[in-house]
């Protein structure tokens, strides 16, 4: 790979410990995947932010990053473990909050945004068309390639934060024309009437289409950006890679032919999907929406549904965020009718990445991939629907 002077300077050390590891990582990468440069990016999401999933092995590795280590592009967090403020609402062992604060302090030092969110485009960090980025969570990579036409592999916590010791990425793979070009034509002949609708698609698709770039045609009507979230976040768990385009809707569609080889999702399809992801039992006793972290649209709605009511015996809800989403249904009332039912309203984190492993039998939820963690990483029975149905659900303490 092409170095240019300033670049060989960094890998020579002459900018530091953490700058100069990172230009060692970045090479390697760009030598392993054919890049022929490192390109600049306009900005940088970092993942491997909880402690439940770094432990003392990875936040010993960021406090020695954070001794010299400081950002040179706009940095923001994923989903850390924990709200930051409310964690005791959430139950969180005193231990593991000392921790996360460790984690959160070493990223400040660097430099970084500590706003942990998987939804970055819903709180004004939002690149523009064509811009490269290298950013971490798979959702909100999808998201970016996909709905804003940004450029962006999916990158792990390493290479992400190396990306913005440095400034640059190495140039492969989506941020390549031709590595964004679709291979697969996918049939919607079905309507999409909720969120969880459409994370079964996404789940349809993906268990179809293993590292292909989906084409979706016949969707006529442009769907919601929570729709498009939650699509974004089932389609990359199931199985393509972090882009698709939909005819008629996403921003580079336009440029291409419909893919020769084509899938079928019609009603039979999508009801195959939601056999998949929901078990067969009744109780529910942990309802999860906000995954990917929920608009301020999703939480009045949630507000609505229940206010002046009360959750089940036994049943916990969160309503997962980002902290400035969180500030703003606080503004405007919501929080304080959803934690009288309640339910709470979780900032900075989510159901995939909190210590929640053992402390729920089965969960409700609107989301495929948050039916993916919970049931993967924490042991749960899934349940999805509508965020009606689920909010039912958390009143009645099961799901039929
Ligand atoms: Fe976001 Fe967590 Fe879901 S990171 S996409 S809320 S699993």
């Amino acid at each position: 790979m092409y170095l240019s002077n300033e670049d060989e300077r960094v890998l020579k050390g002459e900018y530091g410990h953490a700058a100069q590891k990172s230009m060692q990582i970045l090479v390697a990468l760009g030598d392993l995947f054919g890049a022929d440069k490192l390109i600049p990016i306009k900005s940088v999401q970092v993942a491997g932010v909880s402690y439940h999933n770094l432990g003392d092995a990875g936040l010993e590795f960021l406090a020695d990053l954070a001794k010299d280590g400081r950002v040179i592009v706009p940095t923001f967090l994923n989903p850390a473990g924990m709200d930051m403020v409310d964690w005791k609402k959430l139950k969180i062992p005193e231990d593991f909050a000392k921790k996360q604060q460790l984690v959160i302090d070493a990223f400040a030092k660097m430099g970084i945004n500590t706003t942990c969110t998987c939804t970055p485009y819903l709180i004004g960090i939002e690149p523009k068309f064509g811009e490269h980025v290298a950013w971490a969570e798979s959702s909100a990579v999808t998201y970016c390639n996909s709905v804003i036409g940004a450029r962006s592999n999916r990158e792990g916590g390493p290479s992400a934060l190396a990306a913005a010791f440095v400034g640059k990425t190495p140039n492969y793979g989506l941020h390549l024309d031709e590595e964004r070009v679709p291979d697969l034509q996918v049939k919607v002949n079905v309507d999409l009437e909720s969120l969880s609708d459409w994370g079964a698609l996404g789940c349809a698709i993906g268990r179809n289409a293993a590292n292909k770039i989906p084409m979706l045609v016949g969707i006529d009507s442009r769907p919601s950006i929570d729709c498009l979230k939650t699509f974004s976040a089932s389609i990359v768990t199931y199985g393509t890679k972090p882009l698709y385009h939909i005819r008629g809707i996403t921003p580079e569609a336009g440029k291409f032919d419909e893919p020769a080889e084509t899938l079928t999702i019609g009603v039979r399809e999508l009801q195959e999907a939601y056999e998949f992801l929901n078990d067969k039992d009744d109780i529910v006793d942990f309802v999860s929406l906000g995954c990917p972290h929920a608009s301020i649209d999703e939480i009045k709605e949630v507000a609505k549904l229940l206010k002046g009511k009360k959750l089940a015996p036994g049943v916990e809800m969160w309503i997962s965020c980002a902290r400035p989403i969180k500030e703003r249904a606080e503004n405007l009332g919501l929080v304080k009718i959803i934690e009288d039912s309640g339910a709470l309203v979780a900032a900075d984190t989510c159901m995939a990445v909190a210590p929640l492993k053992g402390r729920f039998k089965s969960v409700a939820t609107t989301s495929a991939k948050g039916c993916f963690y919970c049931s993967g990483h924490n042991g749960m029975k899934t349940h999805i629907g509508s965020i009606e149905k689920c909010v039912k659900a958390a009143l009645n303490g099961k799901w039929s």
